[in-house]
């Protein structure tokens, strides 16, 4: 459920009309809904309930705005993070650093060490050289790294090939039957403590199937490396729940998933984590938008707008579909294609889609749009940065500015062999 409803016929979220933050702000523009950020982390908080020990940590790289970060801060939650960047996002929204963990394929020595420093609460190691290099880092700063090895279960989640991540074949994790020897070899090294397993199969999983077969080889996992003499006391589930990015097909629900958790890790006795992202702050965010032209088309018209690939690239990315609503909706609906005006082909958010019937200067939205949204926006030809906009109730506010081309030609610099 999110705030983002029609009243007399005008898209509002939560009580503001988005024209005003058309208005107000221009266009193209993220917004952002306080109301559903707290309801879909208070649903996921529900749907642990019955578990005994959990500890929620978002995946910052869905969303990293501070002001999203601050809510969900509010709300407990801690932050899965992949960067010394997002490191400091996390503890600029005011989250506590050993309520962070900290992912990633490829930490560099020097995002150890701030890590370290900092005092992170988790790092998962994905492979043993990281762990060698960790421990001696934290040894030689009187520290103790607390860390949980990523394994990769070689299941196949059933989502898009590239945000796939758990077969074998996937860059991430250690591969399961290696497991147990790299706990013998790594456990007891001095400046760490190797405590638990992670994975994290894929993201937007519309079955649960996958997730619970993976779990349950890290469940035979954590007997074996008991029944070695290790002790494990965490083990960290990832993200990976769907979102309804068209209405009409439903993933399965936080509750779902929890009570398939409680099933399957009810003898595990430690803590769990997990690394929701897209399922907290997917559907709390639209992308509102101005269309500048409607183009006749040989086959159905082009909707030009003026949001692109470079504010949304989803669609372009991973052919994903995001749901396009005008703001004033007329009733009648039309076959059209729908575009924004960079110069790719790509550049395209749907083909051959019944939409509201819109024209020239109409307002319109792509739903669904506060995971991976802003945060992958770039400024390809020479465009605007994206700005973002948190509504709460009554009232807004702009949470991150447009940066202007200005701005980005400002950091450029013509070297003095190249001045006339
Ligand atoms: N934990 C780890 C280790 C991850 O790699 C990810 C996402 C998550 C948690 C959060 O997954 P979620 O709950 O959001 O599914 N840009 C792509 C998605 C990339 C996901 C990368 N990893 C997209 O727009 O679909």
């Amino acid at each position: 459920m999110d705030h983002f409803d029609y009243r007399d016929g005008l898209l509002h979220a939560e009580n503001v009309p988005v024209t005003a933050i058309a208005e107000a702000v221009g266009t193209p523009v993220y917004i952002y809904s306080r109301a559903t950020l707290e309801r879909h982390a208070q649903v996921f908080k529900a749907a642990l309930a019955k578990l005994p020990r959990t500890h929620i940590a978002f995946a910052i790289k869905a969303n990293p705005n501070i002001a999203v970060l601050k809510v969900l801060a509010k709300q407990g939650f801690g932050a899965d993070v992949v960067s010394g960047g997002e490191i400091a996002r996390a503890l600029a929204a005011g989250m506590k650093a050993e309520d962070i963990v900290f992912s990633g394929v490829g930490k560099t020595r020097a995002e150890l060490h701030y890590g370290l420093d900092v005092g992170i609460g988790q790092f998962n190691l994905e492979l043993e050289e990281e762990g060698a290099v960790l421990a001696e880092m934290a040894h030689g700063m009187g520290k103790t790294a607390s860390a949980v090895l990523r394994v990769n279960p070689d299941v196949d989640a059933g989502t898009h090939a590239k945000i796939s991540t758990g077969k074998s074949e996937n860059k991430f994790g250690v591969p399961i039957s290696e497991a147990r020897a790299i706990f013998d070899r790594l456990s007891g090294q001095p400046g760490l403590n190797l405590r638990g397993i992670a994975c994290h199969i894929g993201s937007q999983l519309f079955d649960l199937g996958p997730l619970e077969a993976a779990y349950r080889r890290i469940g035979d996992l954590v007997a074996e490396l008991r029944a070695a003499g290790h002790s494990i006391d965490r083990v960290d589930l990832g993200g990976g729940l769907g979102v309804p990015y068209e209405r009409a097909k439903v993933p399965p629900s936080p509750a779902e998933y929890g009570e398939m958790v409680e099933r399957v890790t009810k003898d595990w006795d430690v803590t769990l984590m997990f690394e929701p992202g897209r399922v907290i702050v997917g559907n709390a965010g639209v992308l509102l938008t101005r269309v500048i032209w409607v183009k006749p088309g040989v086959v159905h018209p082009y909707v030009i707008v003026d949001a692109a690939m470079n504010d949304l690239a989803r669609p372009a990315m991973y052919d994903a579909w995001h749901d396009f609503e005008a703001v004033a909706p007329t009733g009648e609906k039309m076959v059209a294609n729908i575009a924004g005006p960079v110069c790719e082909t790509g550049d395209t958010f749907a083909m051959n889609r019944s939409i509201d019937v819109v024209k020239a200067g109409d307002l319109g939205v792509f739903r669904t749009a506060g995971a991976y949204g802003a945060t992958m926006a770039s400024t390809y030809n020479s465009r605007a940065l994206v700005p973002e906009v948190m509504v709460d109730g009554d009232k807004f506010a702009v949470v991150a500015d447009r940066i202007a081309p200005e701005a980005i030609i400002a950091a450029e610099r013509v070297p003095d062999w190249l001045q006339d």
